[in-house]
């Protein structure tokens, strides 16, 4: 029933192996190649860390191993200087570890004043991702969630969600933070490979987390704000009927992950035969599902709530446009009966 939001991966521009023995990962970004540094620094520290305890540990085992009932311990003291040392050092790299990550973090996390700002909103089950130059649209490519980024230029994500914490990973550019309903949390970077790159959810967020997926496409400057205009056009064609313009609608607006179009109740009631149906409310009353009810319940999604369900809908006040909305009615109508 939900299988309509899925994106398949090879949609993803899911990144090809990259030529570094350390990374399974392209290194897209300008955070990219710093962080591995640290992470192979951390594995280096660790790996050894672990070889000279555990090693000294077998070493004793050994050594010490008792050998018979007369075989006593003799009294333990200790020893200062060396005691002294294994705290040190470890306390000196600690600091080295802090120090070098806290550096990093504020590359990421103070963006210049001439940074591309593109606004992100996490909701369950879906990324939207929009450009303040086009107001009331989304970026998309084939229906995918995809963000559109220009090379070597300072871009800032600023993010939200409208329901539950969500959190936005692009791996190929080493970046992931979370988005949180109430709060703006922002990123920034520079993409400096051009490619497409899959967006995951990296915060469990409910049933469909795994499928909350989009992706990052990296672009000549020259190329920028034609494919972002492409991308963020929401209009009938003209090879399509208002119904099947409906049905873009339905995905790109994120309908699909609660509202089914086989009559499978999901999260929302299916789309499926309501149309001139005669609705039984939770406070009891029924409605009959016409267009004014339909534009009632995008608006006002808990208003008027459909027994049996519970109210998670986010409302579309603002978010659709006037052909956009006659879409979904049309839709709607369409697999009516
Ligand atoms: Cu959104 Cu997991």
């Amino acid at each position: 029933m939900i299988a309509s939001m899925m994106i398949p991966p090879d949609q993803l521009g899911t990144p090809p192996m990259s030529d570094s023995p350390f990374s399974l990962l392209p290194r897209a970004s300008n955070h990219a190649a710093a962080l591995d540094n640290l992470y192979i620094f951390l594995t280096v520290v660790t790996g050894v860390s672990f070889v000279l305890v555990i090693g000294v540990m077998v070493y004793f085992m050994v050594k010490y191993k008792k050998r018979g009932d007369d075989d006593v311990t003799n009294p333990l003291t200790h020893n200062g200087a060396l005691e002294f040392w294994w705290s040190a050092i470890p306390a000196l790299i600690l600091m080295v570890i802090f120090v070098w990550g806290e550096i990093d973090f504020m590359k990421m996390s103070a963006p210049p004043s001439d940074a591309i700002n593109i606004n992100i909103t996490g909701q369950k089950w879906k990324w939207s991702i929009e450009y303040p130059e086009h107001p009331g649209s989304e970026s998309l490519e084939n229906d995918i969630p995809t963000l559109i980024v220009p090379l070597h230029q300072q871009v800032k994500l600023t993010m939200t969600s409208t329901d539950v914490i969500h959190s936005f990973y692009v791996p190929a550019f080493r970046v992931k933070k979370d988005v949180i309903p109430g709060r703006y949390t922002t990123i920034q970077f520079i993409a400096i490979e051009e490619g497409e790159f899959p967006v995951f959810c990296a915060e469990y967020c409910g049933d469909e987390h795994s499928s909350m997926l989009a992706k990052v496409v990296v672009v000549k400057q020259a190329e920028y704000a034609e494919r972002v205009a492409e991308a963020n056009r929401l209009e009938q064609s003209e090879i399509e009927t208002v119904a099947q313009f409906g049905q873009r609608v339905y995905n790109a607006k994120g309908c699909a992950a609660c509202h089914s179009l086989d009559g499978t109740p999901s999260v929302g009631p299916s789309f499926a035969g309501i149309w001139g149906k005669s609705e039984q409310l939770s406070d009891g009353s029924t409605v009959t599902v016409d267009e004014n009810y339909i534009v009632k319940s995008l608006k006002e999604p808990n208003a008027q709530l459909v027994e049996g369900f519970a109210p998670q809908m986010p409302t579309y006040a603002g978010k659709l446009t006037e052909p956009q909305t006659r879409a979904i009615i049309e839709l709607i109508k369409s697999i009516g009966k």
